[in-house]
């Protein structure tokens, strides 16, 4: 058997792990070859790719990013792409590809499965928001480098008596936010799933404040948004894939807070620290398993499935169950957030 891997979308800590684990198993296990796609479905339709074995892959484990490289291409967005990624399957005679991504490459993977390609998705992102599955890994890695900034935020925001904002990501989502701000006592959070009232949030601050705890923390998901009408937020500008380029909300917030309640405020955008660098030990096991899992069900030609962790075990859903909806934090966690706001 030969298989075909590729990376797209943004990147995350954990897809090199998933490569390694691929490509150890189809090698040692099965005595299948594997092809690494470059830059995502880009490398598919332009058929640019590297051989991939066992020694290639030394090292990978723990190293952050993708040796693949990605991009938001897909054979829906380039030139007569469908045709040409055809082309490159046949030419290479691939049996199966595999496809690790967020939302949109597996979209695009569930997509081109219909279409009659032999695809197999592994779930990855920081944000955590691909349906049919508790986790994607990169998320465990995104929470514990917003945990220890905001453990760090805590002293100087004491030291001060400031009201210290900090931007995690997550577009669509609040995981990293609810997960983050669970685990280093935010006084609030805002995320997406509750559209935000200000005056609430003033009064909590105040509230605290007038306790004795001048000092406080806010931690705002990226893509956390006012309650209609209720405070002015500026469109942002969109990148060349019409993927909307967020960051900077929690300003707008601060700026906001300091006029209505006087309390002195800072703000920290963490960005894309929280994709960067090695992946928690979590992480690495998840990403491991799941390209085992991968591997497994190209073997078994399970196609159109995706590997995801249900109940604590991997299991394969279907592509297009996966893709169908992006999942939100749900209301328990919402409410042990809710419990700690001030
Ligand atoms: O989807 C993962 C994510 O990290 C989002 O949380 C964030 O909004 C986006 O990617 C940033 O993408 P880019 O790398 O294009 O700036």
């Amino acid at each position: 058997m030969r298989v075909g891997i590729l990376t797209g979308g943004g990147d995350c800590p954990g897809l090199n792990a998933v490569i390694r684990a691929v490509v150890r198993k189809a090698e040692r296990h099965y005595g299948y070859q594997v092809i690494g796609f470059l830059d995502g479905w880009r490398g598919v339709v332009e058929d640019d790719w590297v051989g991939l074995n066992v020694e290639s892959c030394r090292g990978l484990l723990p190293k952050g990013g993708t040796v693949l490289g990605t991009s938001r291409h897909t054979p829906f967005n380039l030139d007569n792409g469908m045709a040409r990624a055809g082309d490159t399957m046949h030419k290479h005679d691939l049996d199966a590809l595999i496809a690790i991504g967020g939302e949109g490459t597996l979209s695009c993977a569930s997509e081109v499965s219909e279409l009659g390609f032999n695809v197999i998705g592994v779930p990855k992102t920081i944000d955590n928001d691909v349906g049919c599955t508790e986790r994607t890994f990169g998320f465990d890695t995104a929470v514990a480098v917003a945990t220890e900034a905001i453990d760090r935020l805590h002293t100087t925001a004491e030291s001060h008596a400031r009201v210290m904002f900090v931007e995690v990501m997550g577009r669509n989502v609040g995981h990293i936010a609810i997960w983050a701000g669970i685990a280093g006592g935010a006084t609030y959070t805002l995320v997406p799933e509750e559209p935000f009232d200000l005056d609430e949030l003033c009064a909590a601050l105040l509230r605290r404040k007038a306790r004795g705890r001048y000092a406080s923390i806010v931690v705002v998901a990226e893509g956390a948004r006012p309650q209609p009408g209720t405070l002015e937020i500026a469109e942002p500008p969109v990148d060349a894939y019409g993927h909307k380029r967020l960051g900077g909300i929690a300003s707008v917030i601060a700026q906001e807070v300091e006029q209505r309640t006087n309390l002195e405020t800072r703000v920290t955008i963490l960005g894309h620290v929280q994709r960067g660098g090695s992946p928690t030990p979590f992480d690495r096991v998840l990403a491991t398993r799941f390209g085992v899992a991968a591997i497994d069900a190209a073997h078994a030609k399970q196609f159109g499935q995706m590997v995801a962790l249900r109940g604590g075990q991997i299991e394969l859903v279907a592509l297009k169950d996966a893709t169908a909806n992006l999942k939100p934090v749900n209301s328990e966690m919402l409410e042990v957030a809710h419990a700690f706001f001030a």
